[in-house]
């Protein structure tokens, strides 16, 4: 039996995809694909709108974003992989759950205080309705489970927050409350440069993160010169307390080699981070060069991509069409003919 009844996640197409996102997230749904009954993986085109200088190159990115997923592992004959502008549903039903939205939840957000800086006046409405929007994407499908990053758990605990209350008011569970699925170690892939700052597409610098389109040598490049510390590798996890760069590295090690960090800790056990940094290339470039090889193939041929997202946004609006009919029943409104003529 299925552990997981229908589970959805999505990934912004803006900048560089990179090994936080695969650690972090796509790997994670891998994973997860053989104990779930049906999968929808979007990429989230309209939320790069919210960052307008991140949204040049929207189309290719959306199809580079397509060609990761699909090159990580996940397979289109089984999920529904598609673009959010291709489901108008989930403006329609972000707009419902606008007015339910109380800002005192909306002021919490951390990410759109992170993300519009000290000057939030000037920050778009769009940014800060975006979590809104986030819990429209997750329950226009009736989503179970949602598997993110750590630092989208805020986002997905507001999305089982207003289902709670749209329930109230319907007056029964039109949605079910959408549980986070967090990986416990990769949660939070942090900077190459800093061991106290995540991972990110927005980081100015590219030596700070691995991009899944990088070639071998720009690999080794970028993990000779990824920050460490000037003390060698201890015994034990407890001892690594502290050096947030050593942590950090390992912990990318632990995961592409399904290993413990304890049985790193033996392993490498008073050895330098040069030794470390060997090994952790390797592993790097053995498991991402296959991705790489694939992604490339599939976008040199955009227009496959695009039917495959095509087929994936008819999946998805056919679900998305049947929730939105009952969530303007539970609402009141008019009934629009073309669901009148389905009667
Ligand atoms: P984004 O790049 O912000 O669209 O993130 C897409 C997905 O990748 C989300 O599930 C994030 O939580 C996850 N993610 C992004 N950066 C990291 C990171 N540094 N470590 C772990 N997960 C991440
Ligand atoms: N907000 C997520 C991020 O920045 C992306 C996202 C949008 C998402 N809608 C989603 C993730 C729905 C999971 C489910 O990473």
């Amino acid at each position: 039996m299925s552990v997981y009844q229908r589970v959805l996640s999505g990934i912004r197409p803006t900048g560089h995809i990179h090994l936080g996102n695969y650690l972090g997230a796509i790997h994670n749904w891998v994973r997860m694909a053989k104990n779930t009954k049906e999968q929808l993986f979007c990429i989230v085109d309209q939320h790069a709108l919210t960052t307008v200088d991140d949204s040049k190159n929207l189309s290719d990115n959306t199809r580079t974003i397509a060609a990761a997923y699909i090159a990580c592992g996940i397979d289109p004959n089984k999920s529904a992989i598609f673009a959010q502008s291709h489901v108008p549903a989930h403006t329609e039903l972000g707009w419902y759950l606008n007015c339910f939205a109380p800002l005192g939840w909306l002021n919490r957000m951390t990410q759109f205080k992170d993300k519009a800086g000290k000057n939030s006046d000037r920050a778009n409405l769009g940014l800060y309705a975006y979590p809104v929007l986030m819990a429209a994407d997750i329950l226009i499908y009736k989503a179970t489970h949602v598997p993110v990053g750590e630092d989208q758990k805020q986002h997905v605990e507001l999305a089982r927050d207003l289902a709670g209350v749209f329930n109230n008011h319907a007056n029964y569970d039109v949605f079910p409350l959408p549980e986070p699925i967090i990986p416990k170690e990769t949660a939070r892939i942090m900077s190459l440069r800093d061991g106290l700052s995540k991972m990110s597409k927005s980081d100015l610098s590219d030596y700070s993160r691995i991009h899944l389109l990088d070639d071998s040598d720009t690999i080794a490049l970028k993990i000779r010169k990824a920050k460490t510390d000037s003390d060698s590798i201890p015994g034990t996890p407890k001892e690594l307390e502290g050096r947030p760069e050593a942590s950090n590295l390992l912990g990318i090690y632990a995961a592409l080699s399904d290993q413990t960090i304890e049985t790193l800790c033996v392993r490498f056990e008073g050895q330098t981070f040069s030794s470390v940094k060997q090994a952790l290339t390797d592993i790097l470039i053995s498991s991402l060069t296959p991705i790489r090889e694939k992604m490339l193939h599939l976008l040199q041929n955009p227009d496959e991509l695009d039917k495959i997202l095509y087929k994936g946004a008819e999946t998805a609006n056919s679900l998305a069409e049947q929730n939105l009919k009952e969530v303007r029943n539970a609402l009141g409104l008019l009934p629009r003919i073309d669901q009148l003529r389905k009667v």
